[in-house]
């Protein structure tokens, strides 16, 4: 193998880890720097993942060992670092959700065209094995035609959680089960089950009163093929159970709980079948409980991904382009919220939270 990619970090906070990890244990990539202005967290992820301490994002920018950067920096702040990476010539890697507007999310896709440098979302749930498989039969139409598909995330997160750092608990900010949690959810119904046309969403504060933010989302979604969805998503509900998936169609039905393939039901079988059920099992780790009860296996795929991204010349995986209707879903379904009114898609440019 030829020489490993070098990325940079910007943001040592929680799920700095996964990236750390990742990208340690990699063939393709190879930390050369990481920055945040948090002299504590710097330290500790150096001296974890390895790397130098970039004096400052300008300094990482400037230097010429780095081709990618990943931005790993609270929700409402990914524009402000994603663009002036890509002007600076590098390929970016964005922490989901891409940004909080879609005015922002424009800008990173604009700097990226304009600069003629890849970008991928940290949606790394779309790489899990057992989505993968569920997509793929979509993809080749042994669902027949797709009549719902539902995603339920019963987690629990204490208080404390949200106290932790300040953008936590604002919305604005990127805080709230809906764009925070259930986004990736949210993201695998749209990659899933295509466009939404229409939304209708209530959120509920069940078990947080210290902080005023939604830990509670139920929402029916429409989508262009004319299949329905539903989403059940909290931080309230104690322990916390591993995600749960389901896809039907007219000519199958597949449901996957974290890792794990629970139904793989098809009228017509296939020899593959027997190893497709057996995903995931041995395995049940997906966050229910805590960040730390992800692996960071899905992030190394992604960030392999991208350094194959630009060895071949091609997209990455999951593009903004592709993230920000994510990201118009979500927004809708607090536009819905706040006026108890069921909302058509697409919003306009300017829709915010
Ligand atoms: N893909 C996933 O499953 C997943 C999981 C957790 C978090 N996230 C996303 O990752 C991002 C970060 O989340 P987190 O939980 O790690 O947040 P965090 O608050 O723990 O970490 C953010 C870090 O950014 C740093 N920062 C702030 N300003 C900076 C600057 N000017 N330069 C460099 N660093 C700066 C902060 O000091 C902090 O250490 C968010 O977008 C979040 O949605 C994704």
């Amino acid at each position: 193998m030829a020489d490993k990619m070098g990325f940079g970090i910007v943001g040592c906070g929680l799920v700095s880890q996964f990236h750390g990890a990742a990208i340690l244990n990699s063939e393709k990539a190879e930390l050369i720097a990481a920055a945040d202005p948090d002299e504590e967290r710097l330290n500790a992820f150096v001296e974890k993942y390895g790397g130098e301490k970039a004096a400052s994002f300008e300094a990482l920018l400037a230097d010429e060992r780095i081709d990618v950067v990943n931005i790993l920096t609270p929700n409402a702040m990914h524009a402000s670092f994603a663009v002036p990476a890509l002007e600076a010539g590098k390929h970016v890697i964005v922490e989901k959700p891409p940004e909080m507007t879609l005015a922002r999310t424009d800008e990173i896709i604009e700097a990226s065209r304009r600069a003629g440098r890849k970008v991928a979302i940290c949606l790394q749930v779309r790489m899990r094995e057992s989505i993968r498989a569920i997509k793929a039969a979509i993809d080749s139409g042994r669902f027949g035609r797709l009549l719902e598909g539902d995603a339920y995330m019963k987690w629990f997160r204490p208080t404390d959680y949200y106290l932790m750092d300040d953008w936590r608990s604002r919305r604005e900010q990127g805080a709230g089960v809906t764009i925070q949690h259930a986004f990736h959810y949210i993201d695998l119904l749209h990659h899933l089950m295509g466009p939404a046309t229409r939304v209708e969403a209530r959120m509920t504060n069940l078990m947080h009163p210290e902080v005023e933010l939604e830990d509670t989302l139920k929402a029916f979604i429409e989508f262009e093929n004319g299949a329905e969805g539903l989403i059940e998503a909290s931080t309230a509900l104690w322990p916390g159970r591993p995600p749960r998936i389901e896809v039907n169609g007219e000519d199958g039905t597949a449901i996957t709980e974290g890792e794990i393939m629970l139904a793989w039901d098809f009228r017509d079988e296939r020899p593959e079948d027997e190893r497709i059920m057996q995903i995931g099992r041995g395995s049940v780790a997906a966050g229910g409980t805590g960040a730390a009860d992800l692996s960071y296996e899905e992030h190394m795929w992604l960030i392999d991904d991208m350094v194959d991204a630009i060895a071949e010349g091609r997209d990455p995986y999951i593009t903004p382009r592709d993230a920000r209707h994510s990201l118009e879903i979500a927004l809708a379904m607090y536009h819905s919220a706040d006026s108890g009114e069921v909302v058509d898609l697409p919003l306009p440019d300017d829709a915010a939270v």
